[in-house]
């Protein structure tokens, strides 16, 4: 009897000896715990930034730019800084995603989807959704005319208000607008913008990328947490999240199905992985359920990015009144003020695309992009980062960047413009769509959305607080995203007449 608990205490104590043993060469960091790794610690940190970009932030001003951690089971090691992450997006082995229990509770507990998974399974989902979004118009002049329209009637909706001189939610007033756009690519049709179920539908998505941070949380390194306390823990709330999208995703499909073959005009991404499915020689990884969590990943990326960074550009420009004259300047010198913008005014409106630019830089609304993995050991700078770790690049410290920008903390359109203010200049450290092979799919629709709805808002209203000098506040919410938190506005229209053929 006593040989046995002695047997097990050294058991215990040589388990948690090299349960916080670091690998060889890894990068510096917290002091690992058995068990908890630097958990403890993290949280502690986390309760004094409130931010987890900004906790992984101070953590790099002290570590350097590469640090690694431990959290639970899982190593996590975060890379800032240009040298860092520029090295990070070049090299394969990073290229994975994680594949925790949190990674794969949107997909049935499965790795399905285009963006928690990798390998070739994830190489043929992506080039099949990139492949059939291309050729369903998106980033080419087919989409022109939906987008142009779906603005038009958005400006419409908002004139409602205006002339009714009623406040409006602008935090989230961009929705409906930025999934009818990305929703007509998907099933081929698009929602009235005053919806109620759709207004519930893009709420429960932004919920759901509230309830968790990028690292996966505690649910990603104890799972068995989710039975002791599923509401704490992010599980309980995340599964009545996904439930209604995967409901609606799923009575599309259906829809769709029932139809698909009797009209052909009726073209969107789930009749064309539909039509898919039918064949015979088919890659392995086509299923019911995989259209089901293509159509999800689509979905959300796709609409609470761009909505997110539409609902700061706003308020940002409550902040700074200079700005918003200088844009009305250049909308009013190309555009006049008898129509809205179109798509192709953009390379006449470097103004208004350099604030489009610093909105992002400043919103930051993916600021640690999406968590990758190491799909097999990699070398980093000097350090060794063993294979299965997760990492997340934080593009925040490089769009806050002092030694980069100057003064990244100033909101200056002008950083993005050539000497002459006729141009829009790249930054190197300038990566909101992240980059390398999982760089974002969506990028071009993203920046055309961004454009026409960002620069028809601006150029139809003029914009005032609810409250008379009660400016909204630019920190935002954290989550998976950052989101603007709610705030209300007065529209005042300053278009004269417009007019859209469509
Ligand atoms: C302002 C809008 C957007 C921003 C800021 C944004 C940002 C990003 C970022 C930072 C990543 C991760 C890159 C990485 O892993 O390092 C990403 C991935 C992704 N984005 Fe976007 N995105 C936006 C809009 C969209 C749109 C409109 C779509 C859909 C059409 C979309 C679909 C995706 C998908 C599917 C991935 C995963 C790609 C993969 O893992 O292979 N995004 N996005």
């Amino acid at each position: 009897m006593w040989q046995n608990l002695i047997a097990v205490i050294i058991f215990v104590v040589i388990y948690c000896l090299r349960d916080a043993r670091k690998p060889q060469f890894y990068p510096p960091g917290p002091n690992w715990l058995p068990l908890v790794g630097c958990g403890v610690y993290v949280f502690n940190l986390m309760k004094r930034f409130n931010f987890y970009h900004l906790m992984w932030h101070d953590l790099a001003r002290r570590f350097g730019s590469v640090v690694g951690l431990k959290l639970g089971r899982d190593r996590v090691v975060i890379i800032s800084g240009l040298e860092a992450v520029r090295e990070f997006y070049s090299k394969d082995e990073f290229n994975g995603r994680p594949n925790g229990f949190f990674f794969r509770v949107r997909s049935f507990n499965k790795r399905l989807g285009v963006v928690f998974t990798d390998g070739e399974e994830w190489e043929v989902q992506r080039r099949f959704s990139v492949r059939t979004l291309k050729l369903l118009g998106m980033g080419k002049t087919g989409m022109v005319s939906n987008l142009e329209k779906e603005s038009d009637d958005l400006i419409q909706h908002f004139r409602k208000f205006s002339r009714t001189q009623k406040t409006i939610n602008m935090h989230n007033a961009f929705d409906i607008a930025v999934l009818n756009v990305i929703w007509t690519l998907i099933a081929g049709k698009r929602f009235h913008l005053g919806d109620k179920r759709l207004e519930w539908i893009t709420g429960t998505i932004h919920k759901s990328f509230r309830v968790i941070d990028m690292s996966g949380g505690v649910l990603n390194q104890l799972p068995c947490v989710r039975y002791i306390c599923p509401v704490k823990s992010g599980f309980a709330p995340l599964v009545r999240l996904l439930k209604p999208l995967w409901d609606f995703l799923e009575n599309t499909i259906k829809v769709i199905a029932s139809r698909s073959n009797a009209a052909e005009d009726y073209d969107c991404l789930i009749s064309s992985y539909l039509r898919e499915l039918q064949k015979d020689e088919l890659h392995p990884s086509f299923s019911y359920e995989q259209l089901l969590c293509v159509c999800l990943d689509l979905f959300q990326a796709g609409s609470e990015t761009t909505s997110n960074t539409l609902g700061f550009g706003v308020a940002y420009m409550l902040h700074h009144p200079e700005v918003v004259s200088k844009m009305h300047q250049e909308l009013d010198n190309v555009v006049g003020r008898y129509r809205l913008p179109l798509l192709r005014d953009r390379p006449y409106l470097p103004y208004t695309e350099a604030v489009i630019c610093e909105i992002q830089r400043m919103s930051n609304v993916a600021p640690l992009a999406i968590a990758h993995r190491t799909v097999s050991p990699v070398q980093l700078g000097t350090y060794l980062i063993p294979e299965n770790t997760i990492t997340m690049v934080s593009l925040y410290s490089l769009h806050m960047d002092k030694a980069y920008w100057g003064d990244p903390e100033t909101f200056r359109p002008e950083r993005f413009l050539n000497e002459t203010g006729t141009q829009v200049i790249q930054h190197e450290c300038f990566l909101p769509f992240g980059a390398g092979k999982r760089r974002c799919l969506g990028e071009s629709l993203a920046k055309s959305n961004l454009f026409l709805f960002f620069a028809s808002f601006m150029h139809a209203f003029i914009v005032e607080p609810a409250v008379d000098g009660q400016l909204p506040q630019l920190e935002g919410i954290d989550g998976i995203t950052l989101s603007p938190k709610p705030y209300r506005v007065f529209l005042k229209e300053r278009l004269i007449y417009w007019t859209h053929k469509h």
